[in-house]
């Protein structure tokens, strides 16, 4: 009898660990069959790659958010600022995209020279100036122009120190709106001076995050309890099975290895191109020797 008890209890348990893990599967699946953007290749890349593994997310917020106004301070070449806007323009949202950025560099990123700006310049002029702008000028600068509320997705991707990046929260946070979300960039970086591991973990009780702990590390914030249903439910489920996030991280990975071997291909087809040349000039040069020889 007792053993019939147990048996029939194990059963029942087993029988509850299936149907939860089939109804989260189901709930996978469902909201994935949304989404298929996160599957697009990014077609502005350049360096720094650092940003490269997050773009498939970037995609995906994009999409499952569809929002009105996307704001980037620290953009540099581009490639998260790209993938937003390249989003917008084949999901044919009506959004508006701003970057902020000097485009000279800070102390982490170094100085560096005016061209990054005029291929950025360049992009968005070609490719999306219908919605997007370039505001060359210091963020504190910048938050004039913008009014408590108006901005749906914030990335914060400037200078990573503590203090910098709790000034860029503090500063910009009254004007994400109701139900926006906050990107902060770095969140592994623990070298030298970088803070944002630091300050995230001082406002990880105050909000409810989801960090993708790959490649640099980003973390999204939800400003308050209002964000995109589809958007809670991602987080939801990505808290509970991280294999969410090493898919978002083996998509990621894909995109930088196909670029790493892009520029490596088109290094060796420059290296090829040289050893042609040289070949030449050998065979070029040994002819000169015989002649030379001959004349001897
Ligand atoms: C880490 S980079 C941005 C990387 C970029 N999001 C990407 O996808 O590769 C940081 C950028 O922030 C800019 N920056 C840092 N502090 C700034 C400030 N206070 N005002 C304006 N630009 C700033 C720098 O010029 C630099 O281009």
């Amino acid at each position: 009898m007792r053993e019939t008890i147990v048996f029939v209890f194990i059963r029942i348990i087993l029988l509850f660990v299936f149907l939860t893990d089939s109804f989260f599967t189901m709930d996978i699946r469902k909201l994935f069959s949304k989404s298929d953007y996160l599957y697009q290749k990014p077609l502005f890349l350049a360096n720094p790659h650092g940003w490269i593994p997050h773009i498939p997310f970037a995609f995906f917020l994009v999409e499952t958010m569809k929002p009105r106004v996307i704001l980037e301070l620290g953009t540099y070449s581009g490639n998260s600022y790209f993938a937003f806007c390249q989003a917008v323009k084949q999901l044919q949202l009506s959004s508006r995209c701003v970057a902020v950025d000097t485009w000279k560099g800070d102390i982490h990123v170094g100085n560096y020279a005016n061209d990054v700006y005029e291929r950025v310049k360049e992009i968005n002029k070609k490719e999306f100036s219908g919605f997007s702008e370039l505001m060359q000028m210091r963020f504190d600068v910048a938050s004039h122009n913008f009014s408590d509320g108006s901005i749906d997705i914030l990335h914060i991707d400037g200078t990573h120190t503590y203090d910098a990046v709790k000034n860029d929260f503090t500063n910009w946070l009254p004007k994400v709106r109701r139900g926006g979300v906050i990107l902060l960039h770095d969140t592994m970086v623990r070298k030298k001076d970088f803070g944002v591991w630091k300050f995230l973990k001082e406002i990880k009780e105050q909000y409810r995050i989801l960090e993708f702990p790959f490649s640099e590390g980003l973390a999204l914030v939800c400003k308050d309890a209002h964000s995109n249903p589809e958007l809670i439910e991602f987080i939801k489920l990505a808290k509970k099975d991280p294999t969410l996030i090493r898919f978002f991280e083996a998509l990621g990975n894909n995109i930088l290895l196909e670029r790493e071997k892009s520029l490596f291909r088109d290094e060796v087809l420059k290296m090829r191109k040289k050893t042609a040349k040289l070949n030449r000039q050998l065979l070029e040069n040994k002819k000169e020797i015989k002649k030379l020889k001959r004349k001897i």
